[in-house]
Order: C-alpha cells, then structure tokens, then sequence
C-alpha cells in the first residue's frame, strides 16, 4: 500500500509563521494534490495498491465518494481512502472557516460524512452496467439510484468487481481511536 499523505495548507514552525518550513524545505512544505498524485502512479504500477488522504472537516460526502471511487477505477482497485479530521486552525482558514471545530465534534461529522460516502458508493454498483452495443443499453436504471438522503447517484461506479475502496484511519485520541475502531 502506499497512500499520501495531506494537509489543506502549509505547515508552520515554531514561530507561528510558514519561514522556516519554506527556508529548510523540511516536511509539509509541499503537499501535491494527492488523489491527482495516486491517479499518476496508477499509470505505472500493477502491484502497489493507492491510498490518498481526504479531510471529512472540509471535503463533502459526494466529493470524496467520487474522487476516490475515481482512483479505484484507474487502478483496478483496491484504492482506498485516509479518513483525517485535520488537526490545525489554519488549514480550516484556507478552506474559508475561522477555524477547526472541537476534536469531539470534528469525529462526530467524520462519523456522518464516513457512512455518506459508503452510501454513495452503493449507489452505482459496477455491474448494473450493461454496456450492450447491440442493444444500446448501458446500465440498469433501477440500480443506479441516489441515497435516502438524496444524494447522488455516484457519476462513476463505487467498487470494481463488487469490491467498494478501502478505509484507513489513524486516530491516537479516544475519540479518534473509538471512531477508528467502528
Ligand atoms: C500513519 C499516519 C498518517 C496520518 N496521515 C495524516 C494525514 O495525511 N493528514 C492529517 O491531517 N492527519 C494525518 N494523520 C493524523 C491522524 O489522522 C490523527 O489526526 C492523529 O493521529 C491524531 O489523532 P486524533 O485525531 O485522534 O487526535 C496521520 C497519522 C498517522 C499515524
């Protein structure tokens, strides 16, 4: 598995202030895009199976369903996904939020957005797809349907061979190590 890891903005020394990271070049200076990354690696590799990080504090349900369901496409899958509440006041800032909502609060919503995406993925299985040329008939309309929430359906199957991506997650607080365990 090789999976990238992320943060919405540039890591900060000491001082408050992103000058040392830049000077030294040192760790969460440079964050590429991950999920554009991983699609990248798929082109080349058969063996190592992808994993990117997507915040649940700042990324919506249907965004992360489809951007992963993507790389499980282009890979073949297993990709799978690195569920983070992020940790840090100003990355909430870049996403235009004053700030990070409480650790409790921040698993709750993950809690919510976590069941949303494995709902989405459900909501086109790959093989309601017919792809028929002789008959014209793409995919099975009654499977393909939105949530009960009413979301969706997904613009690109979730799984590959009934398998839907995989969750990793490393929460170290109780908090974080009970939602992990769920
Ligand atoms: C191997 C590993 C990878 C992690 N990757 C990320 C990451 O890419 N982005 C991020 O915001 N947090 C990342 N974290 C932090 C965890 O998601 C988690 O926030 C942290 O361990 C603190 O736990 P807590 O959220 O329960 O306080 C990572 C942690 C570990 C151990």
């Amino acid at each position: 598995m090789l999976f990238v890891p992320d943060a919405m903005a540039m890591a900060r020394g000491h001082d408050g202030t992103t000058d040392a990271v830049i000077a030294a070049g040192a760790k969460g200076g440079i964050y590429l895009d991950p999920v554009t990354v991983m699609s990248a690696v798929a082109s080349v590799t058969e063996r190592l199976r992808l994993g990117c990080t997507l915040s649940t504090s700042f990324v919506p349900a249907y965004d992360i369903a489809r951007r992963v369901a993507t790389l499980h496409q282009l890979s073949g899958g297993p990709a799978a996904w690195n569920i983070v509440t992020s940790a840090y006041d100003y990355e909430a800032q870049n996403m235009g939020l004053p700030g990070l909502e409480p650790r409790a609060d921040r698993y709750h919503k993950a809690d919510k957005v976590t069941q949303e995406v494995l709902d989405v993925w459900q909501t086109f299985p790959d093989d309601a797809l017919w792809v028929d040329t002789e008959t014209g008939r793409f995919a099975d309309p009654t499977r393909i349907q939105p949530t009960n929430h009413g979301i969706g359906p997904l613009t690109v199957p979730g799984d590959v061979e009934g398998h839907r991506p995989m969750l990793l997650q490393a929460g170290a607080s109780p908090t974080g190590l009970d939602f992990a365990a769920r």
